[in-house]
């Protein structure tokens, strides 16, 4: 294709030069690879100038259910046949409501089949009960994150009075991923409800409620598999007890066809600190023999929440940044569910993804996407993604930036050890674990990057060759860069050089990479990157792009003629 590599070592001039050519060349994918880290300070700024306007990317769409060929151009790999799926919001009013948050839209389902080097593409709106009750009454019925549904307004004053009383209906709209439980895929989002998918015709086949099999009110969308099948996932419990972080195990095997996520256990549960008051997180790190879970200080008002239809407010209301606290590490043995003495703390920082974990001498390794500021759920709001020129810019400007961290956790905590000493025995990694009087261990950081991610505007959405590489020692993760509000860039990081490669095309914005590893690879990076690439301009087309996983450079990319919104996840599925 027409990518052109720029080898660079970072200079001032070198970052004007590359910026005049990327403009000057503004419809040539532009491949970066930063071989040295420079110690340059550049503060992003919607880089000197009004940012692009989006909107058409957070904005309701069509769905394509007939199956459509797409337009490919260059050379997929023969080896890569397979189901690309991805989800996120598609649809963002009923009738006269509309949805105040990104995370509020209705589940469209995208599918990109990749066969002998063809493609073709669907999509369909989920059909969750949600979304099948809003559509009939034409309005929003069911609350989601940010968007608090309304009485019925056909009632008369004193019912739709009494309705703020009622047990609000919890949102089976399940947007975020597709989890696999004993071979089955399922669309999950942050409540108590799946939806069992087929992922050749994107159909529901059935709904799944969390709470028939253990006492969790909801699960995280971003659980970890075993090489046998087995996963994990983490989820709440609001008992009489007060909060509870529970860690959750679905065995691998169905003693029968028509099975779900029957045998799930609770293995461990950890206390929230404070009972009403729980940590809101979105994943957690899981290693060979460890399950790392972070209790950081975006805090969920339990009061606040259960009481958001008599106050009029959405749910969003109830979470609130408070760095006065820290962030702390709980760590638990995930075949005995014992969890581990150690009281693991850092400053406070907010992550939504963890990228990667393993052991090594000794020490749990934790590298997470952070950021330093857990504000930025709020700024996700759909006012603020539409907005243009210099709003935009402002409220882009104020939004924190996520970058990868380190950090390690010793296992077995020498009660002799002296005060302030660095427990981390690790020399690669300057993160350092230090014991304080009061027995807790202190961790600080170690950035994971070159700075010129800060010239990228961070990363976020990581990635990592799972299916080899996950709860092992590593080299590489992919993510998105995000110089918008949405991501902008694909980037490689390699973590132990410290080194980016970057792929960006200007006025595209591609999704999360999912690596996908050619057949029989020994190499870490052996495989290619999917993304979807969109764009707010109605004279491109969107398209599926295929880079090499190894050097950046496209092989391909098949276009379709169809509107698609930015989205959240998705996985590869071979056939
Ligand atoms: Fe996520």
């Amino acid at each position: 294709m027409f990518s052109q590599i720029f080898l660079r070592s970072v200079s001032r001039f070198s970052t004007i030069a590359l910026d005049f050519l990327s403009r000057i060349v503004c419809r040539i994918p532009v491949l970066k690879k930063y071989m040295e880290n420079t110690h340059q300070k550049t503060v992003i700024s919607a880089q000197g100038k009004t940012l692009p306007c989006i909107a058409p990317l957070i904005t309701t769409v069509e769905e394509t259910p007939q199956v459509i060929s797409a337009r490919v151009q260059g050379h997929l790999p023969e080896w890569l046949n397979g189901y690309l799926l991805r989800t996120g919001p598609g649809k963002f009013e009923f009738g006269k409501d509309k949805y105040n948050h990104w995370f509020d839209g209705m589940a469209l389902l995208h599918q990109f089949k990749m066969e002998k080097g063809t493609v073709t593409y669907r999509s369909k709106f989920l059909q969750s009960d949600t979304y099948k009750a809003n559509s009939v009454h034409d309005r929003i019925v069911v609350s989601e994150f940010g968007t608090l549904a309304l009485p019925d307004p056909c009632k008369n004053v004193f019912e739709r009075f009494m309705s703020k009383f009622e047990k609000p209906a919890i949102t089976d709209n399940t947007s975020v991923n597709y989890v696999q439980y004993k071979g089955d895929y399922y669309l999950s989002t942050e409540t108590n409800f799946m939806n069992k998918v087929d992922i050749e015709t994107l159909e529901k086949t059935e709904k799944v409620d969390w709470r028939k099999f253990i006492a969790v009110n909801g699960a995280t969308a971003h659980p970890h598999y075993d090489p046998d099948g087995t996963t994990y996932n983490m989820g709440n419990s609001y008992g009489k007890h007060g909060s509870c972080y529970n860690v959750i195990r679905v065995p691998p095997e169905k003693s029968d066809l028509g099975e779900t996520i029957h045998g799930a256990q609770v293995i461990c549960s950890i206390a929230s600190e404070e009972r009403m008051r729980p940590s809101y997180y979105h994943s957690f790190g899981m290693t060979r023999n460890y399950i790392i879970f972070i209790e950081q200080p975006l805090k969920m008002n339990l009061w606040k929440i259960i009481s958001s239809k008599i106050r009029g407010k959405p749910f969003t209301d109830g979470i609130s940044w408070e760095p006065q606290y820290n962030t702390r590490f709980h760590v638990v043995d995930k075949h005995t569910g014992q969890l581990l003495p150690g009281m693991y703390y850092s400053k406070p920082s907010f992550t939504f993804h963890q990228i990667n974990a393993y052991e090594d001498q000794g020490c749990v390794v934790i590298d997470l996407c952070c950021y330093n500021d857990g504000r930025i759920l709020e700024d996700y709001q759909l006012q603020n993604l539409r907005k243009t020129g210099k709003e935009l810019d402002q409220v882009y400007n104020s939004v924190a930036r996520s970058f990868p961290l380190r950090f390690v956790l010793p296992l077995h905590v020498d009660l002799n050890a002296p005060e302030g000493e660095n427990l981390s025995p690790l020399s690669y990694s300057s993160a350092s674990a230090v014991k304080q009087a009061d027995g807790k261990i202190w961790c600080s950081y170690e950035n994971l990057y070159p700075e010129d991610l800060e010239e990228e505007g961070g990363i976020e959405l990581p990635q990592i060759n799972y299916g080899q590489f996950s709860g092992k020692k590593y080299q590489f993760f992919y993510g998105c860069g995000f110089r918008h509000l949405v991501g902008d860039s694909l980037i490689k990081v390699d973590v132990v050089n410290k080194t980016l490669m970057v792929w960006r095309e200007d006025g595209f914005y591609p999704s999360e990479p999912v690596f996908v590893p050619v057949p029989g690879a020994n190499k870490e990076d052996d495989g290619v990157i999917l993304s979807v690439v969109i764009t707010p301009n109605q004279n491109e087309r969107n398209f599926l792009l295929v880079l090499d996983a190894k050097n950046f450079e496209e092989l391909g990319r098949a276009e379709v003629p169809v509107q698609m919104p930015y989205g959240f996840h998705g996985t590869f599925v071979n056939i």
